[in-house]
Formats: structure tokens, sequence, C-alpha cells
């Protein structure tokens, strides 16, 4: 029988993909959006949407019926709640097979927990390996897509001195693993560190993004404290968010050593060059 998966922010960055994926590999999805028009643009018609609030227990009560599988693709900052509710909903009605997939991060490690992103990464995984409740948790490295972050009004700019290279990944690769992971039971229960190829530097690896998308855009580096100032001028939290990251990033975190991950999932093996073959001018 076609087993169906609920994906839990399904018109995301993460989720999109990740859906998309699972009806290409033959499982039947389930999304929990708040936006069905978006949802509907996005995921196609063969997605069975549920249109409401994951802060709504009675919404997630009736997106979690029946499911074989829910992949939690939300925002960072809801994450721990969202792995709480799901996990208590499941465990009360003695679901504990219906397996949690969960998206933490690649320096998801106690050291780091002062950084409050990865202090919820860390509370959703604790909420997911002590419910009883099957898991597989993800801690990917940066994503290649996330590239288009860095630029903004055809600037492209990185902040921070940032001194570490990440095995940059791209999400389709990322979202196959997820994938695979509801097809083998080797899966369950494990905490998965999911690299692409090669290892890069931000400044380069945006640089290579900007030759083919921007054409003739050099990337520029800049401190975070004028990342902060710009971000409070701008009047905008998005961009205040994503300097603090790189504040972040910026003192080198200690990441998640691999660990096999594609000895059962398959090997992310798309490197920046190829996934930029499939991209268009801006
Ligand atoms: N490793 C990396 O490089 C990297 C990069 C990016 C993200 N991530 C991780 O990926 C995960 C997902 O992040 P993302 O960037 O995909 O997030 P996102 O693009 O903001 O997507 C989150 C989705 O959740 C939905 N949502 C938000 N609040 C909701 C609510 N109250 N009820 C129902 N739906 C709600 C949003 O709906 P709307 O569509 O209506 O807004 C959106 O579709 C996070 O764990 C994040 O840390 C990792």
């Amino acid at each position: 029988m076609t087993q169906k998966i609920l994906v839990i922010g399904a018109a995301g960055f993460v989720g999109a993909p990740i859906a998309k994926r699972l009806l290409a590999d033959g499982f039947s999805v389930r999304a929990l959006v708040r936006n069905a028009d978006k949802a509907r643009q996005m995921l196609g018609d063969q997605v069975e949407l549920i249109v409401g609030n994951f802060t709504d227990k009675t919404t997630l009560e009736k997106a979690l019926a029946g499911v074989d599988g829910v992949n939690l693709s939300v925002p960072w900052q809801s994450e721990a709640q969202v792995a709480r509710d799901v996990t208590d909903i499941l465990a009360a009605q003695g679901r504990r097979n219906v397996r949690v997939t969960y998206i933490s991060g690649t320096t998801a490690l106690p050291e780091n927990r002062w950084y409050p992103m990865i202090d919820e990464k860390l509370k959703a995984e604790e909420a997911l390996t002590k419910s009883g409740v099957a898991y597989t948790i993800f801690r990917p490295s940066w994503f290649i897509d996330a590239l288009a972050l860095f630029v903004r009004d055809g600037r492209a700019t990185v902040f921070g001195k940032q001194k570490q290279p990440y095995y940059f990944l791209a999400v389709a690769d990322f979202a196959r693993a997820v994938s695979k992971s509801y097809q083998t039971e080797e899966a369950a229960n494990k905490t998965f560190v999911i690299n692409g190829p090669k290892a890069m530097l931000m400044q380069d690896a945006l640089q290579q993004y900007c030759d083919v998308v921007y054409p003739g855009v050099k990337a520029a580096t800049m401190p975070t404290w004028f990342g902060n100032m710009l971000a409070a001028m701008m009047k905008s939290a998005t961009m205040k968010d994503f300097v603090q990251m790189m504040a972040y990033f910026e003192k080198s975190p200690k990441v998640t050593a691999p660990n096999g991950a594609e000895k059962i999932l398959g090997a992310s093996s798309t490197t920046l060059e190829e996934w930029l073959k499939t991209q268009k001018k801006a």
C-alpha cells in the first residue's frame, strides 16, 4: 500500500522540494499549509492540502490522521514546539511507528547551544529522541540554494569573516535523502549528517553563484556590525536574523562529524558547478 507522508511547512524553501520528491518517489503526500493557492501553485494538484496553522492542535490532529510518516519543515523558531505537539499526539494515539523526519543543522551540538537557533534545534531533537515515536533526524550542511539569500538589490554580501569551509549541498539531494529515509527501516531512530561533495568557503561559493546568476557582480565581505546597522536602518527583521546567524557562523562553530549517512541514504553528489548548470541568469 502507498505510504502517506504529511509535510508540515510544505510550501517552504525546504518543505516544497521534499513534498515534490516524495510524490516523485511514489508516496502519497499530504501538506499542512497556511495558504492553499500558494501551495497549489508550488506543489501541483496531486498533493492533498490541509489548510491551517500548526500551532492549532485540532488542525494538527486532523493533518496527522491516517499518515505513515511526518516531515517537519517549519521555521526554526517553532521547531521544538511542533516536534513536541506532533509526537505527543502520535504517542497518545499509540502510533509510535509513524516516523517523524526533522531538519536539524550541521552545527547542532551542545557547545553551540548558546545560539538560540541551535538551542531550539537541540530541543526539537530531544523532543523526538525522548518521545518513543520513530524518528529520523537530519543535520544538513549549508544548502547551495541558500546562496540566493546573500544577494539583495543586486549586491552579493557575506557578512562576517567566514573562515570555516562547509560542504555545500543541493536541496534536491537533501530531499532525495529524506524520501529515501522513508524507504528503509535502517534509517529509523538515527541522526544523519548530510554533506555535499565538496567543502567550500562561503565567499568562494557565493562568487561562483554570482558568476552564473548575477554575472559581473563581485561577492563582497562586510562586518556583521555594519550588517546590523543596515538591518536597523531598513527596519528589516529578516535581515537582522540573517546577520545574527552570520555572526554565529563567523565564530566557526564546531560541526558534526560525518557518520556514514551515504551508506544508508546514498550520497549527495551534486557539486556547485553541476547545480549552477541548472540555473538561469537573474
Ligand atoms: N542548512 C541550510 O542551509 C538551511 C537553509 C534554510 C533552512 N534550513 C532549515 O530548514 C527548515 C525549514 O526552513 P525553511 O527555510 O524551509 O522555512 P520557510 O521557507 O520559512 O518555510 C516554512 C513553512 O512553514 C510555514 N509556516 C510558518 N508558520 C506556520 C504556521 N503557524 N502554520 C502553518 N505553517 C506555517 C510557512 O508557510 P507560508 O508559506 O504560509 O509562509 C512556510 O511554508 C528549518 O529547520 C531551517 O533551519 C536549513
